[in-house]
């Protein structure tokens, strides 16, 4: 095992699945683990497509990974109890999971308008980073004081363990029924709509109600190129590429608004 372990038997075997996910990223660019080169042989002409294709897949990977580890490691904060130690660490450590899925994000827009060792270099330094200094800074400390509170293991709700299953662990055979796989896909579409602004949640409800960007600019007293940017962030955060898509997620997230 390359990585330090926390102690915490979950959060370490979390982690060495993201382990494995830079494995296969070292693979894509073959100086990736050591100096990298611009002409790197994987990325001549013939090969960017491919390089761009598996990196945005990788990329893809760590992301959601990320969204089911940080579901998990928030949901050990919960347990912590109501002091000042333990609040600051809370804070810290949400704001550095923030970060990561900032920078994470931040690459899966260059992606195909850069050469793909570039970013590849750049989601190795994410990753890398995550797993050092992200890893002993706070997952460790979290690891110990969950350790001092009492139980070791958070109780698995099933709920919990269909994110771990859709989002961490692919070939762990499934435990859980559709319906909870259903509510995963909701608990995900509602953690992402949580990302968005006040501001992009009314142009996100407004849109889905039918109602056409000049409308929208009109009753809300903003330019439409306002708007336009505030839909694309709708679309980028929630993951979408279509208005109708974007309907589907909402009608997943809030069954209840439409
Ligand atoms: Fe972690
Ligand atoms: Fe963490």
């Amino acid at each position: 095992m390359k990585f330090k372990l926390t102690g915490n038997a979950e959060i370490d075997q979390q982690h060495a699945v993201l382990d494995a996910l830079i494995d296969r990223l070292e693979l894509v660019c073959e100086r990736l683990a050591d100096e990298p080169k611009p002409s790197c042989q994987a990325c001549n002409a013939g090969r960017r497509r491919n390089c761009n294709g598996s990196l945005s897949r990788l990329n893809d990977e760590i992301l959601s990974f990320l969204v089911g580890h940080v579901t998990y490691e928030e949901r050990l904060m919960e347990l912590l109890p109501d002091i000042v130690r333990c609040q600051v660490h809370i804070r810290g450590h949400k704001e550095a999971h923030a970060e990561i899925s900032d920078r994470l994000r931040e690459v899966a827009a260059h992606l195909g308008r850069e050469a793909p060792w570039l970013l590849g270099m750049q989601l190795h330094r994410i990753a890398k980073d995550w797993m050092g200094s992200h890893a002993s800074l706070y997952d460790v400390e979290l690891a110990q004081q969950i350790e001092g509170i009492g139980p070791a293991e958070i109780e698995f709700d099933s709920e919990l363990v269909a994110i771990l299953d859709e989002l961490v662990f692919h070939n762990r055979p499934t435990r859980t029924t559709p319906l909870v796989r259903s509510n995963a896909r909701r608990a995900e579409l509602q953690r992402r709509l949580a990302t968005l602004t006040a501001k992009q949640r009314e142009v996100c409800r407004l849109a889905v109600s039918g109602m056409a960007n000049k409308e929208i600019a009109k009753q809300l007293g903003i330019t439409i190129n306002t708007i336009k940017t505030h839909r694309a962030e709708i679309f980028r955060k929630m993951d979408v590429s279509s208005l109708l898509d974007l309907i589907r997620a909402m009608d997943i997230a809030e069954p209840d608004e439409l």
